[in-house]
């Protein structure tokens, strides 16, 4: 099923996706630099677009940047006043991010703020920082309830959280997994749940980065 999920999901993208060929330079950056092929697809890349449009965001969270990717769709229709914050642990990382994100001339401002993400997100926290509109999850998923925890801190009522990866080729039905990552998740989704100011969903996903699938979240502060 794998060839025909990417097929179709090549097919949506050349009809309704349509990614500049900026986005496709972040990737081929990224590879020769021998950063790992973990970026959300175009496809979702675009619907975190589509989520920055919906909501009318002007304060975006990202936790995990990789490349840049992710970062890009997020700050690609962000207002000039628009505010970009993205967490990532390592530093070359962060640099090659940087350069690709240089060359997109954004309006908005982009942070690239480098170290553990839970620390950082503690110290955004203690500073007082305005809360966000978007927050997208998608670093080190055994830390997912702290990214939860602080994230939720740092919302306001009508806040959009969105936690990447959250199905893991199915296994996150496994309690008895010992995949750290897979604990990770499922208590993650456990803490979502127990939160009476929380309201969720979660989809699957098929397509070029196989199978898996996001949770979506409502803050209700
Ligand atoms: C799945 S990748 C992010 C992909 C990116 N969002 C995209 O779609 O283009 C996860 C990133 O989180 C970073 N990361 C892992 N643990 C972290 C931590 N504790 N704090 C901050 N970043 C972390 C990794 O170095 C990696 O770059």
């Amino acid at each position: 099923m794998e060839q025909l999920w990417t097929e179709v999901e090549q097919y949506f993208d050349q009809v309704l996706v349509k990614p500049d060929a900026e986005f496709a330079n972040i990737l081929s950056a990224s590879k020769e630099a021998g950063l790992p092929a973990i970026n959300v697809s175009a496809a979702q890349g675009k619907l975190l677009e589509l989520f920055v449009r919906f909501l009318g965001a002007h304060r975006v969270l990202e936790v995990g940047t990789l490349g840049g990717y992710s970062t890009a769709w997020l700050a690609k229709s962000l207002p000039r006043d628009g505010y970009l914050i993205t967490l990532e642990l390592e530093p070359t990382y962060a640099e090659l991010a940087q350069k690709n994100l240089d060359r997109f001339s954004f309006p908005c401002k982009i942070e690239i703020k480098v170290g553990d993400a839970v620390q950082s997100l503690q110290t955004l926290h203690e500073s007082s920082e305005a809360p966000f509109d978007l927050i997208f999850l998608d670093a080190n998923k055994a830390q997912y309830c702290e990214y939860l925890d602080w994230s939720i801190k740092l919302s306001r009522t009508g806040t959009m959280i969105i936690a990447d990866n959250v199905v893991r080729k199915g296994e996150v039905i496994n309690s008895k997994s010992e995949d750290p990552l897979i604990q990770g998740v499922r208590k993650f989704n456990a803490m979502v749940s127990a939160d009476k100011r929380l309201q969720a969903t979660a989809l699957q996903t098929v397509g070029i980065k196989g199978y898996d699938g996001f949770c979506v979240i409502y803050v209700d502060a």
